[in-house]
């Protein structure tokens, strides 16, 4: 998608805080799909098979928050639409802008040895992120960039259906698990949600700075790969600590 030459423009302050106060309601409610702005993935029958590419074009030239002023790509993710595993990371970085994919740079360099030492391809496995595109100097995504975006991803969820999706990140997990707060306690713990499980694990760009902390995201990874081989039961998110 090219970057559009339009005049960029912020959404209304009172529509931005509306949707942070919606957001925030469904997060203490245990979810991250908003009501009335999110078309639900998971077990909505109007979705029931539903493909990629449906999902792809359903998004278009997404104009749904502020990122696409400085986008030059929407960046929807890629791998295996029958992926057996999800790998979810937070927002495009300036290579997965100008690409339009997802970790293509050195963390992605990382990731991709990640899902090697588990014994698979980058295309045996599908990469996506929270947000689509890339947040102006690669800053936090913001409550209702989430809010506008994780509908899609929600999708895409629904129409890979894997057996378990690996959240890559403090952001990816609390995005995926509805949670807020530390994430001291819940890293490498499987957690349900729509009957699925989530992983979340440490973001690769965190391990290109702490290496020391690989060790801990082995064991994170090992669990995902015996998620996959046999799906349990998991526990659900629990209190945020
Ligand atoms: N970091 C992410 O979270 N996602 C990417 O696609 C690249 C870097």
């Amino acid at each position: 998608m090219q970057r559009s030459m339009a005049t960029p423009h912020a959404p209304p302050a009172d529509l931005r805080r509306s949707l942070e106060a919606t957001l925030r309601f469904a997060r203490r409610s245990g979810a991250w799909v908003v009501p009335g702005v999110a078309a639900a993935g998971s077990g909505d029958p109007e979705r029931a098979g539903e493909t990629l590419d449906e999902i792809r074009a359903a998004l278009g030239d997404c104009r749904r928050c502020r990122l696409w002023q400085d986008r030059a790509h929407i960046v929807f993710g890629t791998g295996d639409p029958d992926a057996r595993v999800v790998f979810v990371g937070e927002a495009p970085g300036y290579h997965e802008d100008r690409r339009g994919e997802p970790f293509v740079g050195r963390a992605g360099r990382l990731l991709d040895r990640m899902i090697a030492a588990l014994g698979w391809s980058r295309s045996e496995v599908y990469i996506a992120n929270v947000l689509k595109c890339r947040p102006p100097d690669n800053r936090d995504p913001a409550a209702d960039e989430v809010a506008a975006c994780a509908p899609f991803l929600e999708r895409q969820l629904a129409a890979i259906r894997p057996a378990v999706v690996c959240a890559l990140g403090a952001h990816a997990a609390r995005a995926l698990l509805g949670v807020e707060g530390p994430m001291t306690d819940r890293w490498g713990k499987p957690a349900e949600r729509h009957g699925v499980p989530v992983v979340p694990t440490f973001h690769p760009a965190f391990l290109l700075r702490n290496p020391a902390a690989k060790r801990r995201a082995w064991e994170h990874l090992k669990t995902v790969s015996r998620l996959v081989r046999d799906p349990g039961v998991v526990d659900g998110p629990g209190p945020a600590r």
